[in-house]
């Protein structure tokens, strides 16, 4: 497991920082590549925007999806063209809108009527076109967090699919808006086919009323959090395959999928020190220089990111540990009565599988420092 990091030359580094293997990412994408055959695959920025993976996935010929005018700026200057972005969001500024429309993105993924309205007036004002898709909330459960599903009725996301004839009659009705897709999103870190089999039902249905040339399934594909050295590619074949064999595409339509997690998460690990080493008197705290401040995604969803001691032998003697960061909350825990190596102060632990939602969710509370990150070819 070791040899997966460059360990000396993390001596020289100041914790807490990422670490991303892009020899892993790059596998990743050959086997995501392998397996798309012609669907379109926008990379879903707000699982990672750091500039040096975006140009890495912008030179493997990936679209993006963006969800603020930052990450559309972000694509843009790392080299993803125009034409492959997509931008999705609820909340939409003025000001987003018209950067999208003087770059020339691929495709607003519509949430709302009054959005359409916005943007069809702002591409009026400028006397672009605005080619959209209509967000539909498909209503199926993707047994995945509360907090990260977005499918079912009573969310905020999209319309409500009784809503979507009078959708596109709007559509049809306003000026500079040319209505090419029909857009969906279920859920995050989906690891059962089943809800996308459900979907493809979904959208099969729809498929008699609403003729548009491109269907987007959006993201979700989960990954293995548990043995990310077992797994470190997901089932990109399985997942594609789901969807050739689920979903009836109308001739000439193009399907388009909008992915995050599945492509960064397995490259990147939080790296950190072990401060001190507490012994209470019923549990052993192993307090870790990075807290829920650097990697968020255990205090808000619960998640369990697998732990690893690279300075001490795999034969060190085990002892059991609440891996705890240093922030002023009862939820900055990373995981309790973790089996580890024995650690000492200064020791070096990788927080596995946090290449996804693990940076781009960090923030500075308690005005604390994430280190630049270290990148492996
Ligand atoms: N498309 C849309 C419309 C989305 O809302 C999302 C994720 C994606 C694509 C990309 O989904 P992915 O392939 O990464 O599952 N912060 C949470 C995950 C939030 C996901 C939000 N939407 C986490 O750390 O688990």
């Amino acid at each position: 497991m070791t040899e997966h990091f460059p360990l000396t030359e993390f001596e020289s580094h100041r914790t807490p920082f990422y670490f991303y293997d892009l020899g892993l990412l790059d596998r990743t994408i050959d086997d995501l590549l392998a397996n798309k055959g012609d669907f379109h695959v926008h990379y879903a920025l707000k699982a990672n925007s750091n500039p040096v993976i975006v140009s890495h996935i912008a030179g493997r010929g990936l679209g993006a999806d963006c969800v603020s005018g930052g990450e559309i700026q972000r694509a843009l200057d790392c080299g993803i063209p125009a034409e492959k972005i997509v931008f999705a969001g609820v909340g939409k500024t003025d000001e987003e809108i018209l950067l999208a429309l003087n770059a020339g993105i691929g495709c607003f993924n519509v949430e709302s009527a009054p959005e359409l309205e916005v943007i069809s007036a702002l591409a009026v004002q400028t006397g672009k076109k605005a080619r959209i898709a209509i967000r539909v909330n498909p209503n199926v459960d993707a047994h995945t967090h509360a907090n990260i599903t977005t499918g079912l009725a009573e969310n905020k996301f999209g319309i409500n699919f009784e809503m979507l004839p009078d959708m596109v009659s709007l559509a049809h009705s306003l000026p500079a808006i040319e209505l090419t897709g029909l857009h969906f999103h279920i859920g995050s870190q989906i690891t059962d086919f089943e809800p996308f089999v459900k979907l493809c039902e979904v959208i099969n249905r729809l498929q008699t009323q609403v003729r548009v040339n491109h269907i987007n399934v959006g993201g979700g594909l989960g990954i293995d959090y548990t043995t990310p050295d077992g797994h470190p590619i997901p089932d990109f074949k399985g997942y594609f395959d789901t969807f050739r064999r689920n979903l009836n595409l109308l001739p000439g339509q193009t399907l388009h999928f909008e992915l995050g997690r599945s492509v960064v998460a397995q490259c990147g690990s939080l790296i950190s020190r072990v401060v001190y080493v507490k012994h209470g008197l019923a549990k052993n705290f192993m307090i870790c220089d990075a807290g829920m401040s650097e990697l968020l995604r255990p205090a808000l969803y619960q998640a369990h990111h697998l732990i690893q001691n690279l300075s001490e032998p795999e034969s060190a003697p085990r002892e059991t540990y609440d891996v705890v960061g240093p922030i002023c909350e009862s939820s900055d825990v990373f995981g309790s009565d973790e089996i580890l190596p024995a650690a000492r102060r200064g020791d070096l632990i990788a927080f596995r599988s946090a290449g996804a939602y693990g940076e781009t969710m960090a923030s500075n509370y308690n005005l604390r420092q994430l280190y630049p990150p270290v990148f492996k070819k």
